[in-house]
């Protein structure tokens, strides 16, 4: 009887209440959803172009700059997504209080958002988005969605030294690292170095400079369907807005150089 009753209370009960954890230079605290919905700064904003839902959405949501005490721009940050997506995140454009903002969204259990896609969850628990991200260049791959975690961490560079290109390379071949950071290294090892467990690594045990002829790479970072197609694929294409042709030939150039910087699995 009270098992069953127990299991009636639960199904009443639209959502769990989440947390997110904060792992901040002052310690690690943990948030969940009714504190971050009823936090001083919470306010609704718009988002007219949404990366996730494509459309317009309205969030209930904290600057994500009033959550990062302690950390400062020149720092590194990671968002950790409960299937364990772990974004990549410079300090820098997060803690701007203008030109592009970083905001957490919340999902409120009342008030669920929608599946991002059918028969999957939504955007929720916490969600980044960013309001004007064209003024500082914000990519898709910095809209972690489903975030649980929040990680301040030495640089990507002092973190996994085997996805350094020599130290003696072209200014070309660093802005392509770059770039790699940014747009890749979400999904993306390489030289089995990178906490991601979502695509291949990008050159153990070939890099897909060594394998793709002509232009079949840069078409297939634009639109991964136009050279594999399976309806299963999970590889977003990346427009020009998001990787100019010059930071996609910098990134490229990025990856040829590591094609010769193998490191032995
Ligand atoms: C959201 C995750 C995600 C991001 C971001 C991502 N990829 Fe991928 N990538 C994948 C997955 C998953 C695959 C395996 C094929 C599939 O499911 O689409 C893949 C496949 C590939 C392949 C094909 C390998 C092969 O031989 O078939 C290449 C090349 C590649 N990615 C390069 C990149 C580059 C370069 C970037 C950054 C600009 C990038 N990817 C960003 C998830 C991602």
């Amino acid at each position: 009887m009270r098992n069953a009753l127990f299991a009636l209370l639960f199904c009443l009960t639209p959502l769990h209440a989440a947390e997110l954890t904060l792992e901040l230079p002052g310690g690690t605290r943990t948030l969940d959803t009714a504190a971050l919905l009823s936090h001083p700064k919470a306010q609704d904003v718009t988002i007219p172009d949404d990366v996730s839902y494509k459309k317009t959405m309205r969030y209930r949501a904290v600057p994500v700059a009033v959550l990062l005490e302690g950390v400062k721009p020149d720092e590194h940050l990671q968002a950790v997504a409960l299937d364990g997506f772990a974004a990549e995140l410079p300090a820098a454009p997060l803690l701007n209080h203008k030109g592009a903002r970083a905001w957490l969204a919340i999902e409120d259990p009342a008030r669920p958002w929608p599946a991002l896609a059918k028969g999957k969850p939504s955007a929720g628990p916490f969600y980044l988005v960013w309001t004007d991200p064209k003024a500082a260049r914000i990519g898709p791959e910095q809209w972690p969605f489903q975030v649980a975690r929040i990680r301040h961490l030495p640089s990507v560079a002092e973190r996994f030294p085997a996805l350094l290109p020599a130290a003696d390379t072209s200014a070309e071949v660093r802005a392509g690292f770059v770039q790699f950071q940014k747009n890749c290294l979400a999904c993306h090892r390489l030289n089995g170095a990178g906490d991601a467990q979502f695509g291949p690594d990008l050159n153990i045990p070939y890099n897909p400079t060594e394998y793709l002829a002509g232009d079949f790479l840069p078409r297939y970072i634009r639109d991964p369907q136009s050279l594999r197609r399976w309806p299963q694929g999970k590889m977003p294409g990346f427009s020009k807005e998001a990787i100019s042709d010059e930071e996609l030939g910098q990134l490229i150039g990025y990856l040829r150089h590591m094609a010769g910087r193998k490191v032995a699995p």
